[in-house]
């Protein structure tokens, strides 16, 4: 009798065991065989043939450079301009269905596509222009963020560092 039980238990274990071992291959297969361009964000291409560095490299370090490029302008007056906000805005602009570059509003925004993937938020639109001036200008236009969000981000920015 306890060796029958024992069996039983044993064989429980077993198809257990082969369930799970079955339900990470479905996985493992299901991922794989979807395909993953399917899911991967495909950012629209920018102007001219050659970003500002290497694309790769961008890819994986624009937020740093960026960053740097923001601290050197912002807090010590130096102006280098091969990682400039404003360029990145002017070659990567994408147009919506209005022919007019679309804002960081819409889902289109090239910032946005993988941003929106990887649940990245950032302020920068708070103060910065999210699509090119000169065009916004040109349609008579002033781009939105700019004229209304600017004092307004930049004051809550100074707020928020007096609380740190
Ligand atoms: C509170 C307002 C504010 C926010 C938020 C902000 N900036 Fe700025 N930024 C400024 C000001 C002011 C300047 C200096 C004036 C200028 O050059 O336009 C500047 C300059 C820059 C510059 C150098 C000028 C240029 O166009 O390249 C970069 C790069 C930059 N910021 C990047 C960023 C990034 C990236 C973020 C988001 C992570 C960001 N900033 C968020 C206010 C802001
Ligand atoms: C002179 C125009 C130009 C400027 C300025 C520029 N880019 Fe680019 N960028 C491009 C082009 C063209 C590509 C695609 C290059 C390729 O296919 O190898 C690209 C590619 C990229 C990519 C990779 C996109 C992908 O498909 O994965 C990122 C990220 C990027 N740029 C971010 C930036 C940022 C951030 C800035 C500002 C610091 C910037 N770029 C400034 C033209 C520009
Ligand atoms: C090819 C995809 C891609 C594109 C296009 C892209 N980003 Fe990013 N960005 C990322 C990823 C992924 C992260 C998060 C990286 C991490 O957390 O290590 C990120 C992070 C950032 C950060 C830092 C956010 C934080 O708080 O850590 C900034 C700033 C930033 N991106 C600015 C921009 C700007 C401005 C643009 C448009 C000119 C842009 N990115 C376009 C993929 C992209």
């Amino acid at each position: 009798m306890g060796a029958a039980l024992r069996y039983a238990v044993m064989r429980s274990t077993a198809t257990l065991a082969t369930l799970l071992v079955a339900a990470i291959l479905a996985l493992t297969l299901g991922t794989a065989g979807a395909g993953e361009p399917a899911w991967l964000p495909k950012p629209a291409r920018g102007r001219g043939d050659k970003c500002v560095a290497d694309t790769a490299w961008m890819r994986r370090n624009h937020m740093t450079a960026l960053s740097h490029q923001r601290d050197g302008t912002v807090h010590d007056g130096i102006r280098t301009s091969r990682f400039s906000l404003k360029e990145c805005i002017d070659c990567h602009a994408v147009k919506g269905a209005d022919g007019k570059p679309v804002t960081v509003a819409s889902e289109k925004h090239f910032c946005r596509t993988c941003h929106d993937y990887a649940a990245v938020q950032i302020d920068c639109f708070e103060c910065h222009a999210s699509r090119p001036e000169a065009k916004a200008a040109t349609t008579g236009e002033a781009a939105p963020e700019r004229s209304s969000g600017t004092d307004a981000a930049m004051l809550a920015q100074y707020l928020r560092s007096l609380k740190q």
